[in-house]
């Protein structure tokens, strides 16, 4: 086998919002069709990686910045850093011994994708820095692999992400102007129970907007976008706690200015958008400290490759 090795680099693997998520009818493979507006952010894990240690191993080690937001011990075989570096390794061989330190700031179950990020930021920085030369085209096929959001990961910034996850279509970035406050209820979301109760409750309706539709609208103030999440409305009629707190925090942001407010992925997360810094900031001081996991951002204006730092 070829002996690969590297100097130790740290990257960062930026989240993403979906500012619109259209869930369409089961597909045969199981998955869902959907229509979804997705941005990253310039926030994000931080992962460094080192070669060492007995061949073929990976020793991942993991560290919340927010130690409330770990959860328990999670089977190794299951952290999407892990999976990436065995695909990585099955495509190409690469054999050294690995030692990966995982900072995590992007709270799990979130709908922000920051597992996803962190395995599309392996799969480049591994590719890069083994020199491996896999092609786009197989790095997106070992991105969907490991999950459908993956491959979007793989360029980031804004697109039109369509299929199962695997149709990209690159947009214009947003502007830069504009302020993302997250605000992360005390609970995450489980993605495929999300899907389950989105096929039990969803009642139709909703106007479905096209492609093209969607994309204009990107370009208006978002105090006009006609985006929404086809999530919201499912787990809003639950009627349970869950469904005060989401009420409670979107009205929160509307009522303090938000131009747009949505949740993202299948949640928990929500989001204002903001069209001014001093509304966000303001946002931002009331909503800290309520129980809440709150962020201050904004949309990542450039194509985001991770950032090798020696
Ligand atoms: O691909 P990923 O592992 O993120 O998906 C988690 C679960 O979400 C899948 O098992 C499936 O139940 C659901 N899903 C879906 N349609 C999609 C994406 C995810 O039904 N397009």
């Amino acid at each position: 086998m070829k002996k690969y090795s590297f100097e130790p680099c740290t990257i960062e693997a930026p989240c993403k919002i979906n500012l619109h998520l259209a869930i369409g009818g089961n597909r045969p493979d199981g998955f869902h069709e959907l229509k979804s507006i997705f941005a990253s952010l310039a926030f994000g894990d931080f992962l460094r990686f080192e070669c060492g240690g007995k061949e073929g191993d990976c020793k991942l080690s993991i560290k919340w910045e927010i130690p409330e937001e770990a959860p328990g011990e999670l089977p190794l075989e299951e952290n999407l850093v892990y999976r990436a570096v065995s695909l990585f390794r099955e495509e190409t061989g690469f054999s050294s011994g690995l030692r990966i330190s995982l900072v995590k700031r992007v709270p799990l179950g979130a709908g922000l994708g920051g597992g996803s990020s962190d395995a599309a930021s392996t799969l480049l920085a591994m590719n890069t820095l083994a020199k491996t030369g896999l092609s786009t085209e197989k790095l997106k096929e070992i991105a969907l692999q490991l999950g459908s959001d993956v491959p979007f990961f793989l360029d980031g910034g804004a697109a039109f992400v369509s299929g199962r996850g695997e149709h990209i279509k690159p947009l214009d970035p947003l502007p830069e102007g504009l302020k993302v406050i997250l605000v992360k209820p005390p609970f995450s979301s489980d993605t495929a129970s999300a899907f389950r109760l989105l096929d039990r409750f969803r009642q139709d309706g909703r106007k479905g907007l096209t492609s093209e539709e969607l994309i204009q609208a990107l370009g208006e103030n978002p105090a006009k976008w006609p985006f929404f999440n086809d999530f919201l409305p499912v787990f809003l009629m639950q009627e349970d706690e869950k469904a005060a707190s989401y009420r409670n925090i979107l009205e929160s942001l509307k009522s303090l200015n938000a131009s747009f407010i949505g949740m993202s992925g299948a949640g928990s997360c929500c989001f204002g958008i903001f069209n001014n810094e001093k509304t966000a900031k303001i946002t931002e001081k009331c909503l800290n400290g309520k129980g809440n996991f709150v962020r201050s951002t904004f949309f990542l204006a450039r194509k985001c490759k991770p950032v090798l730092k020696y």
